[in-house]
C-alpha cells in the first residue's frame, strides 16, 4: 500500500527520498511523487506509474533542497493519475502533504472547505482534503505543528500523514492513526517512513510511532506528542537486520530468494526457542497450564496467506492440543457478532502486522474480553504492539508481495503452539512430543534436498504456463495447502485458479472439468491417499490433466496422474511445511514464463492498510 518517505538534514533530500521510495516499491503502488522546498518555494513533481516515470519527469534537475517528502500511491479514492498522485498541496501552494490511509469524512470536510473557505479542489482523492484543511488552518495559526494538531481533530479515518510548509522549511510534521509510521534517527539528519527498509541504508535507530501521536521532525531534533498534545519520551528501537537482508543478493526476484530462505527461517523460528531438554520456550508469551485449561475455544483470524496458515493451525491444534479452533478471515470476523469472551484465546496471524482488517478484528476480540496472541513477522508492528502475547516468526524481511517464507514460519509457530499446549495439558506424551520436534527439525534439511530438483518444476512450468484456469485439490491438510497454492498462482501469474476440497468436487465443481483442464492434486496424506486416488480417477474420467504432488515412492498416485512432483517423506501432520514449496515454485516459474511482474503483481500491495 502507499509508501511514505520524508527527510530533513544536511544532504540532498530528493535523492534520499527517491531512494527510500524505491525500497518501499514492494508495498505496491500506481503513482509516485515528491515535494521539496527550494529557495523558499515549495515544488512538487508527481507522475502516474513507476518511480522511473517520476525520475524521467525530474530529469537532470538536482532539485537541491534539505527537505523533501515523497510518496508511492496505491489508489483508493480516484483513479491512478498524475493529479491524484501525492503530494497534495493547499490552495496557496505553500503546504504539501503525503498520506497513507483513508479519510472517512472527506466528503463532509470537502463541502465545508468549499463553502466556507472557497477552496477549489483539484483531485478526486480524499487525501487532498488534508492539505486544504491544514492550509486553511495555517493561515490563522501560522504554525505547522499546531495546524496539523487542529486538522487531525476534524478528521475521521486511518492515516499516516507527513506535512511540510514552505514558511517553515526546517521541519516536517507527521501524525499516525492505524497506518504505519516510523522516524529514523540520524546525525544532523532525520527521516520519516512507512517502513524500516526505506531507511535501513541510512539509520538503524528508530522511533516506532504509536496511534494518535504527532511528531515534529527537524534535522537536529525529534519531538513526539501524544493525543493531548503533551510531549512524550520514546525508547529507541534498534534494527538488527542489515541492508543485505532486504536486497535480492543475486536472485532474479525477491520471491525466489525468499522461497530459498525458508529452511533458514524455519530453523530460526524453531531451534532458537528449544531449550536444552527439547522443550519449547515461548519467549514473550506467558501461557501457563492454568491459562490453557481456562481456554474453551481458540479463534484464529487473519487475511490471505496468513489465513491459510490459520487453516493448518486449526487442524494441528485440534489434533495435538484437543482445543476447539475456529478460523475466520478478518474482514468477516469483525462485522459479525463473533462468540468471543474471556475464555477465548484469539490468535491473529500477520506477516506485516499492519493489515488493517486483522488489527480491527484483534481490537474487536479484545473488547469482548479475549486474550490476544499474535503471530507476526515485523517486530514492533501494530498487531504486535496491541497483542497480549507475541510469537515472532523469525523469517527476516519479506519483500515480495507474494508471501512465502512468512507462511511456512507461521505454520511452524502453529506447530509449536500446538505442541506446547499439548505437552502442558497432557494431551501428548513426552515421547510423541519429542518425536514430533525431531521431525520438525528435519524439515529445513529436507527442503534443501528438495531444492536440488527445482529444474523439474521449471521445466513443467514451460509446458503448463499458458493454461487459462487451474484447479487445486486435496484432502485434510492437503486441502489447506491447496488454497495457498491457488492464491500464489493467481496473485502472481493472473491465471484463474481455484482450490477445492477434493471430496467437494462431485458436488458441483466437477462440472467444469473438460479435456485438458489442469488439476494440481495434492496427495500427501497417507491415510487419505486412497480417497485421493478415487478423486483423481473421477476427474481423469472427464479428461483432466493431473499434476500430482505426493511423497517419494508413492507409485500408485504416479500411475493415476499425467505428471508428478515428489516431496521428501515426512509424517502426515507436517506435510504442509514441505508440500507448499513446489506450489510456490510452480507459481513463480509460471509467472516468469508469462512475463509477469513477480515481486509487484498488479493491483496488489504488500501491506494492506485500508479496509
Ligand atoms: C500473500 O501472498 C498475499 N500477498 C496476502 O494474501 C497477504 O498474506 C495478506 O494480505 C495478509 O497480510 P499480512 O500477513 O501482512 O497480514
Amino acid at each position: 500500500m502507499c509508501g511514505i518517505v520524508g527527510y530533513v538534514g544536511k544532504d540532498n533530500a530528493k535523492d534520499i527520498v527517491i531512494d527510500g521510495l524505491k525500497k518501499l516499491e514492494y508495498r505496491g503502488y500506481d503513482s509516485a511523487g515528491i515535494a521539496i522546498i527550494r529557495n523558499g518555494k515549495l515544488e512538487v513533481k508527481k507522475h502516474v506509474g513507476g518511480i522511473a516515470n517520476l525520475e524521467n519527469l525530474i530529469g537532470e534537475d538536482p532539485m537541491t533542497s534539505n527537505i523533501a517528502i515523497g510518496h508511492t500511491r496505491w489508489a483508493t479514492h480516484g483513479v491512478p493519475s498524475d493529479d491524484n498522485a501525492h503530494p497534495h498541496t493547499s490552495q496557496d501552494g505553500k503546504i504539501a502533504i503525503v498520506h497513507n490511509g483513508i479519510i472517512e469524512n472527506y466528503v463532509e470536510l470537502k463541502h465545508q472547505l468549499e463553502e466556507k473557505h472557497g477552496v477549489i479542489f483539484r483531485t478526486e482523492t480524499d487525501s487532498e482534503v488534508i492539505a486544504q484543511l491544514i492550509g486553511v488552518i495555517y493561515k490563522e495559526k501560522k504554525d505547522l505543528l499546531q495546524s496539523v494538531f487542529d486538522a487531525v481533530d476534524k478528521m475521521r479515518g486511518t492515516y499516516a500523514i507527513v506535512a511540510m510548509s514552505q514558511d517553515e522549511p526546517d521541519r516536517m510534521v507527521a501524525v499516525r492513526k492505524d497506518a504505519p509510521l516510523i522516524v529514523g534517527l540520524g546525525k544532523e539528519n532525520n527521516f520519516v517512513a512507512s517502513d524500516i527498509p526505506a531507511l535501513l541504508k541510512y539509520v538503524k535507530e528508530i522511533y516506532l510511532i504509536e496511534n494518535n501521536e504527532t511528531v515534529l521532525v527537524k534535522a537536529d531534533e525529534v519531538k513526539i506528542f501524544n493525543e493531548d498534545r503533551k510531549e512524550i519520551k520514546r525508547e529507541v528501537f534498534h534494527v538488527t537486520w542489515d541492508v543485505d537482508a532486504a536486497e535480492k543478493e543475486g536472485y532474479e526476484h525477491f520471491m525466489l530468494k525468499e522461497i530459498y530462505e525458508q529452511p533458514k527461517g524455519l530453523s530460526e523460528t524453531l531451534n532458537r526457542r528449544l531449550t536444552k531438554d527439547g522443550k519449547i520456550r515461548l519467549e514473550g508469551i506467558s501461557l501457563t497450564k492454568e491459562d490453557i485449561d481456562n481456554i474453551n475455544k481458540i479463534y484464529i483470524v487473519a487475511c490471505g496467506t496468513a489465513y491459510h496458515a490459520g487453516l493448518v493451525g486449526k487442524y494441528i491444534i485440534e489434533k495435538l492440543a484437543k482445543i476447539p479452533v475456529e478460523v475466520d478471515v478478518a474482514s468477516e470476523f469483525r462485522y459479525r457478532d463473533p462468540l468471543v469472551d474471556e475464555k477465548t484465546l484469539f490468535i491473529a496471524i500477520s506477516q506485516s502486522g499492519e493489515t488493517l482488517d486483522t488489527l480491527a478484528a484483534l481490537r474487536e476480540a479484545k473488547k469482548r474480553g479475549a486474550r490476544v496472541l499474535s503471530v507476526v513477522n515485523v517486530v514492533g508492528s501494530s498487531v504486535a504492539r496491541e497483542s497480549d502475547d507475541v510469537f515472532y516468526t523469525w523469517a527476516g524481511p519479506e519483500i515480495a508481495v507474494a508471501s512465502t517464507k512468512a507462511y511456512t514460519t507461521q505454520l511452524m509457530c502453529m506447530y509449536m503452539l500446538a505442541l506446547y499446549m499439548g505437552l502442558e495439558t497432557g494431551t501428548l506424551t513426552r515421547e510423541y512430543y519429542d518425536n514430533f520436534i525431531k521431525d520438525l527439525q528435519e524439515v529445513p534439511g529436507k527442503l534443501k534436498t528438495f531444492f536440488r530438483n527445482v529444474s523439474q518444476i521449471e521445466e513443467l512450468s514451460k509446458s503448463l504456463y499458458n493454461r487459462e484456469q487451474v484447479f487445486f485439490i486435496g484432502r485434510g491438510l492437503d486441502s489447506a495447502v491447496s488454497y495457498e497454492g491457488s492464491l500464489k498462482l493467481k496473485e502472481i501469474s493472473y491465471i484463474n485458479s481455484f482450490a477445492i476440497a477434493a471430496g467437494e468436487l462431485k458436488h458441483g465443481t466437477i462440472a467444469l472439468m473438460e479435456p485438458g483442464t489442469l488439476v494440481i492434486a495434492l496427495a500427501c496424506q497417507d491415510f487419505l491417499y486412497e480417497k485421493m486416488v478415487s478423486n483423481i480417477q473421477e476427474i481423469k474420467a472427464r479428461g483432466a490433466y493431473v499434476l500430482a504432488i505426493a511423497k517419494e515412492g508413492n507409485d500408485a498416485i504416479a500411475k493415476q496422474s499425467d505428471t508428478m512432483i515428489y516431496i521428501p517423506e515426512c509424517r502426515d501432520e507436517i506435510v504442509p511445511l514441505i508440500s507448499v514449496v513446489p506450489l510456490q515454485l510452480f507459481a513463480y516459474y509460471v509467472a516468469r514464463e508469462r512475463g509477469c511482474n513477480i515481486d509487484k503483481p498488479k493491483n496488489l500491495a504488500k501491506s494492506v492498510t485500508v479496509e
